[in-house]
């Protein structure tokens, strides 16, 4: 477990280049690449207001179907989280990130099956190249049995964040529900056959980063799991639009992003997409975001649904559970977009 420094303490120090290891090959620098501004092109905005409504659920329903056909993401609005509890998250995750580094070494760990740990880039041990990027992550439901492990320190993170992962896990089922409806499968349809499955809280700190054009917060990838929740605040988040350009997320006060995850690609059969993306960094704002990654369990085979594979459309995938591709992924070094590409 070699020792490593964080992007904050980096940022701190006030080092005026960022080091060697952090910059990218030129061809996987943001800025060379195409990369649209969000005014050229409008992103999907969908108020969830009506959801609840049955004469105009149906609308809602449509929406979610076109943006799941198109980008597999969209933004949401009207989505039930209060203001004050998504302020409380943010400022409990603001004060933790900037707790003195000792502080935060105590719950560092290298291991992807430990319920809560610190770390930062993306696996600083094996990787080539660095990413401007400190987290915690912690497992966050059922919620009692994890929250005894989160950070005791601030004082307000278990109350703060755990509000908001409670809110997050409810808001998750109410869209899992209408992105089943949108595929015409029974809102149980997944239910049905297991039981609860994961809920995971990536809570991301990218501070500012004195040369934001050779580095990057994140790499392109997908998210392994069925559906991400994500709250940010302040812009910094790229998609993959269908020709492969790179696509800014506008930041919408209040909003949250929902993205599809691989699992739902797989379970549509591919008539939705996982959606690839990555994090850009910048000069002057320390950007935070909350990435609630929810899955199903790990021993849950997911497979297309039976109600959309015939004959003009046979299966494109092969099963994988969470297991399978954690076990693949240790294996290989390889974006998880990649390995659902391997199973199709
Ligand atoms: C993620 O991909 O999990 C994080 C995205 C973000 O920080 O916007
Ligand atoms: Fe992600």
């Amino acid at each position: 477990n070699d020792c490593f420094t964080s992007a904050m303490s980096l940022t701190d120090s006030g080092v005026s280049r960022v080091p060697t290891r952090y910059i990218l090959p030129p061809s996987e620098r943001p800025m060379l690449g195409s990369s649209i501004d969000t005014d050229a092109i409008n992103l999907p905005v969908i108020d969830l207001f009506h959801l609840h409504n049955p004469l105009l659920r149906p609308r809602v329903i449509h929406e979610i179907e076109m943006a799941c056909k198109g980008f597999g993401f969209f933004q949401i609005i009207n989505h039930g989280i209060s203001s004050s509890v998504v302020k409380g998250a943010i400022d409990a995750a603001t004060r933790f990130f900037d707790l003195p580094a000792d502080e935060k070494m105590l719950l560092v760990s290298d291991s992807f099956h430990e319920p809560v740990r610190y770390g930062t880039s993306i696996n600083h041990s094996t990787e080539k190249v660095h990413y401007w990027r400190d987290f915690i992550k912690h497992y966050s439901h059922p919620l009692s049995k994890w929250i005894d492990l989160w950070p005791s320190n601030p004082l307000c993170y278990k109350e703060k964040v755990g509000k908001y992962a409670e809110a997050t896990h409810l808001l998750h089922k109410q869209l899992t529900e209408a992105i089943l409806e949108s595929l015409g499968l029974e809102t149980n349809y997944l239910q049905e056959e297991t039981k609860e499955g994961s809920q995971v809280m990536a809570v991301n700190c990218y501070p500012s980063c004195p040369e934001p054009e050779i580095a990057l917060g994140m790499p392109p990838h997908s998210d392994y799991g069925s559906l991400t929740i994500l709250l940010q605040s302040s812009q910094g988040l790229q998609i993959m639009d269908r020709n492969n350009n790179w696509v800014c997320v506008p930041y919408i006060e209040g909003a949250l992003i929902v993205q599809l995850g691989d699992q739902v690609e797989v379970m549509s059969n591919g008539i939705y997409k996982s959606v690839v993306h990555r994090v850009t960094v910048n000069k002057d704002i320390t950007r935070l975001s909350f990435a609630s990654l929810h899955s199903l369990p790990m021993d849950m085979k997911v497979s297309p649904a039976s109600k959309l594979v015939n004959e003009n459309n046979p299966a494109a995938y092969g099963e994988f559970s969470f297991s399978d591709f954690l076990e693949y992924v240790s294996r290989n070094d390889i974006t998880q977009k990649r390995f659902i590409e391997t199973l199709k």
